[in-house]
């Protein structure tokens, strides 16, 4: 009798925090509170246990709502949830971080979260308007703060027991790098595009070194073109394993070692997504050694402006955030 396939459960020890991130997780970037709060319950129910948010998606409460309707139903406990959310541009200031959090808080219905990404290291004017723009329309940085003395301020909230690890997002390797040699609290956590078209094995390589998770958004490519999960690696490896290619390219994500989120608003593909299996070794290696297409989809990590890269689908265009 051979053993049940486990990798869905993987969970990954923070080295540098409390308790461990399943690798399996689910983004709550969805426009629509109503359709977020749906499908994060239905994540959760599916089995999802690590939730991705942000003050940016402008939808914490929504999902809180989520959470609190499986607590309350008693199927999903807090302490078995992994939950993350991240601070925006505009709050960069040390002395706005620890507002932003617990507003985050409080929108989440939460008491703490497991990890608070500082969402990407491009610091905007201070205020409450997310995208503060100039006459012309460009973006307003602010020059006064840095990345380090906001990272000093979410030290201070895991000093004082506020939240069990922290972490970036959308950062550079030499970014990180900056950040660990200053870190008096390392980064538990990266979080940056990354699926087959970007797998960013330097950082990954980096991430192992220092004990850091590296958490992939965008594991599916986002749905953009070019469809990574058209591409006939990923297809030919699918059909070979009796799998879908969003399963291909998600088993692939936790078995290289990263964690990943994925979103869908679909029940059934939520399903899909949380139901992955080990893929053979030898897959792994075609995926790694079969595949020349390079793309980046989001542009977030250039600017600090959300954003994928619209090819063929002018909704993307429409899209608030990411
Ligand atoms: N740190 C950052 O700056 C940043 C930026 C972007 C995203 N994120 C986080 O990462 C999460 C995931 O990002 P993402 O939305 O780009 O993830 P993704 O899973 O790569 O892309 C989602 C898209 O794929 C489709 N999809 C989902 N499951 C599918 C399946 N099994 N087969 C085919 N298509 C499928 C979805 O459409 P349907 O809804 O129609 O199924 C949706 O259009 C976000 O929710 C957010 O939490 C972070």
């Amino acid at each position: 009798m051979t053993s049940p396939d486990t990798l869905r459960y993987t969970r990954i020890p923070l080295t540098h925090g409390t308790g461990a991130m399943p690798a399996v997780g689910f983004g709550t970037l969805i426009p629509d509170p109503l359709v977020t709060t749906q499908a994060t319950k239905t994540a959760l129910e599916v089995g999802f246990r690590h939730l991705d948010c942000a003050e940016r998606y402008r939808n914490e409460d929504a999902v809180g709502d989520a959470m609190q309707a499986v607590f309350k139903a008693g199927t999903v406990r807090r302490e078995d949830l992994f939950v993350t959310t991240k601070l925006w541009n505009s709050n960069h200031r040390p002395e706005r971080v620890k507002p932003a959090f617990d507003a985050s808080l409080r929108r989440l219905q939460l008491d703490y979260v497991d990890c608070y990404l500082i969402h990407t290291p491009f610091a905007f004017q201070p205020g409450d308007e997310q995208d503060p723009r100039d006459a012309s329309g460009q973006v307003i940085y602010d020059r006064e703060v840095t990345l380090i003395d906001t990272w000093q301020a979410l030290e201070r909230l895991v000093d004082d027991g506020h939240c069990q690890a922290i972490g970036l997002s959308d950062v550079s390797l030499e970014k990180l790098r900056e950040v660990v040699a200053a870190a008096h609290i390392k980064p538990a956590v990266v979080q940056v595009e990354s699926h087959p078209y970007l797998p960013e094995w330097d950082l990954l390589d980096f991430c192992k070194e220092h004990g850091i998770v590296l958490l992939a958004f965008a594991a599916l490519g986002h749905g953009l073109d070019p469809r990574m999960l058209d591409d006939p690696v990923i297809t030919g490896i699918a059909q070979g394993v009796g799998k879908t290619p969003a399963q291909v390219a998600l088993a692939w994500a936790v078995q290289r070692g990263t964690a990943f989120l994925t979103t869908s608003t679909k029940p059934a593909r939520i399903q899909e997504n949380f139901n992955i299996s080990t893929l053979p070794e030898d897959a792994m290696r075609e995926i790694r050694e079969g595949i020349a297409t390079n793309v980046r989809f989001n542009t977030v990590v250039h600017t600090g402006v959300p954003g994928f890269i619209p090819r063929t689908n002018d909704q993307e265009r429409e899209r608030p955030h990411g």
